[in-house]
């Protein structure tokens, strides 16, 4: 039987790789410290919990869900509120804000809702894996736009050539970055705007961890700058926040007309969210949020360690102002190794696995992804083990 070929012009999923070899060694009695799916280790908020199992008592929440339904209408005004405390925006929760059964399956639905077969999609590369293998299996056109560490992993969009701008009709951002932990102002935001303006391009921006930042530092929303409305769109989610990573459910907000195309791609599916989900969401998103700042405290203590770990053993990485990732080239003992080979290495040698960052596109050769979802002790044990690789005579 021969798979459709929108799935064989899928990349290779670099993690099924690591996966394998994790399982291998964790066959072999090793205990591996898995540093490679973002898949948050904390549990979600014990009120959180706690509305969830009270909601699915309820048997009229074992029903489909349905746009009009009341918590539905709830949730939606509970996300506007969210944006207007944490960003000063206003939005229309009944036709600009759209509930969706995780960030992931809206973004690649997007795709699907927009792209025709000749239609360009732009992407910076490295990126979140869905955001180009969404439009990949929606048959669209994926134009990388690599983002480097010296212009601080931004893009560059002067530099898209002519002929591609006109055949674009969508472009994915996301910042803070997730692999790369790069953050932007609101300039840069501003800049995408007046870029985009009149180019008949959907700018969507996937603003997962705004809530995961150190430093002082606060991720704006790219629905902050006047216009982006016009032809923006911004997904969120629960799963990092809130630590519901399992639970599915995040949002998209932003221009109607484009949400309205989404919730109608949807609407021939999916039957979306578990309504006791719908219920544990209003709960964390309204709730008490000390949570929130326990959880950054953590990742943030989490990131010093290991970056200064990383530092102190001649492994040279800079220190990210957000997201639960750290970002680094390959030691320059191994530099003749491309990112799987040495990922694989590590898994192999020393138990620990990491992602490599070819799995984020091209222009993640040469790097690799840390994710801060092991505890700190074992952060210093992997360190440890790091050492004693990198002291080896080769
Ligand atoms: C940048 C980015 N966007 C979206 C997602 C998916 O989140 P969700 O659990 O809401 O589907 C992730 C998950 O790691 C992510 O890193």
């Amino acid at each position: 039987m021969q798979e459709a070929n929108r799935l064989k012009r899928l990349p290779l999923y670099l993690f099924t790789i690591i996966d394998d070899l994790k399982k291998r060694a964790r066959e072999r009695g090793v205990d591996v410290i898995d540093f490679g799916m973002g898949s948050p280790d904390q549990p979600a908020p014990p009120h959180v919990v706690e509305k969830l199992c009270e909601a699915a008592h309820i048997t009229e929440n074992h029903r489909y869900s349905r746009p009009d339904g009341d918590v539905e209408r709830r949730l939606r005004e509970v996300i506007a509120r969210y944006y207007q405390r944490n960003f000063r925006v206003a939005l229309d929760p009944s036709t600009e804000v759209l509930p969706l059964i995780g960030s992931k399956e809206g973004i690649a639905h997007l795709s699907l809702a927009y792209l025709n077969n000749d239609d360009i999609a732009l992407v910076p590369n490295p990126a979140y894996p869905v955001h180009f293998n969404g439009v990949i299996m929606a048959g669209g056109i994926l134009y990388n736009i690599p983002i480097v560490r010296e212009k601080g992993f931004l893009p560059d969009l002067e530099n898209v050539p002519r002929e591609v701008v006109k055949m674009a009709k969508l472009m994915f951002i996301s910042y803070p970055h997730n692999p790369t932990g790069a953050v932007c102002d609101l300039k840069f935001f501003e800049k995408v705007v007046s870029w985009a303006h009149g180019k008949n391009i959907i700018v969507a921006h996937d603003l997962t961890y705004s809530d995961i930042v150190f430093d002082g530092y606060k991720a704006p929303s790219f629905l902050q700058v006047k216009g982006a409305r016009d032809f923006g769109i911004e997904f969120h989610t629960l799963s990092k926040s809130y630590n519901m990573a399992g639970w599915r459910i995040g949002y998209a907000v932003g221009n109607s007309t484009i949400l309205k195309t989404l919730a109608k791609t949807k609407s021939y599916l999916d039957f979306g969210i578990f309504r006791a989900v719908q219920e544990a969401a209003i709960a964390a998103l309204d709730g008490p949020q000390d949570c929130v700042a326990r959880m950054v405290k953590l990742y943030e203590e989490r990131r010093n360690v290991l970056v200064d770990g990383l530092n102190a053993i001649g492994w040279p990485t800079d220190k990210p102002k957000a997201t639960f990732y750290v970002w680094t080239r390959i030691p320059i003992k191994y530099s003749a190794l491309t990112a799987l080979e040495f990922a694989t290495l590590l898994v192999d040698e020393i138990g620990v696995a990491l992602a490599p960052g070819t799995g984020f596109g091209d222009y993640g050769e040469g790097w690799v992804r840390f994710a801060l979802v092991e505890d700190s002790e074992r952060i210093k044990i992997a360190l440890k083990k790091i050492k004693q690789l990198l002291d080896q005579k080769s």
